[in-house]
């Protein structure tokens, strides 16, 4: 079957199977920034926006966000890069697999909650998991991202 999409602004055709997942889809059609970790919904590193919110790539069926916006970090690069320079002030850089989605998930969280707290931000990023890092620098250079008070 086909569906029209918009992802990062280009209007796209997908020609996708009925049980295709949107992970599978972007990565087919370029879009390699989205990863596939675990492909059971744990891991977060699929993580795209789809109408400006942060959802599973890999748990999300194709055929869900036709007519829809799909935004990947590839339009983002101007945000992602100004957090990569928070994350690396804290010694906090986590390799390409796991960073794209992480990204996502902070961007989003960027643009949803003024003033979060240390618990929020913990909270809205326990979906995303980090196979190198750990999460104390992280949650140091996300709260001085966020403009958090330590
Ligand atoms: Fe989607 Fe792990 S690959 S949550």
């Amino acid at each position: 079957m086909n569906i029209d999409v918009t992802v990062n602004g280009r209007k796209m055709n997908f020609n996708i199977e009925c049980d295709e997942y949107l992970v599978d889809t972007l990565r087919r059609y370029g879009f390699l920034s989205v990863k596939k970790g675990c492909d059971t919904g744990s891991c977060g590193l699929c993580t795209v926006w789809v109408e400006e919110k942060p959802v599973l790539s890999c748990s999300t069926l194709s055929v869900r966000v036709s007519g829809k916006n799909i935004t990947t970090i590839e339009a983002l690069q101007k945000d992602a890069l100004e957090f990569a320079e928070f994350m690396a002030g804290e010694g906090a850089e986590q390799c390409g697999f796991c960073a794209p989605g992480f990204t996502m998930t902070v961007l989003a969280m960027k643009k949803e909650l003024e003033n979060p707290t240390e618990e929020d931000i913990v909270h809205y990023l326990n979906g995303n998991l980090c196979r190198c890092t750990g999460y104390v620098s992280q949650l140091r250079a996300i709260k001085k991202y966020m403009g958090v008070e330590s």
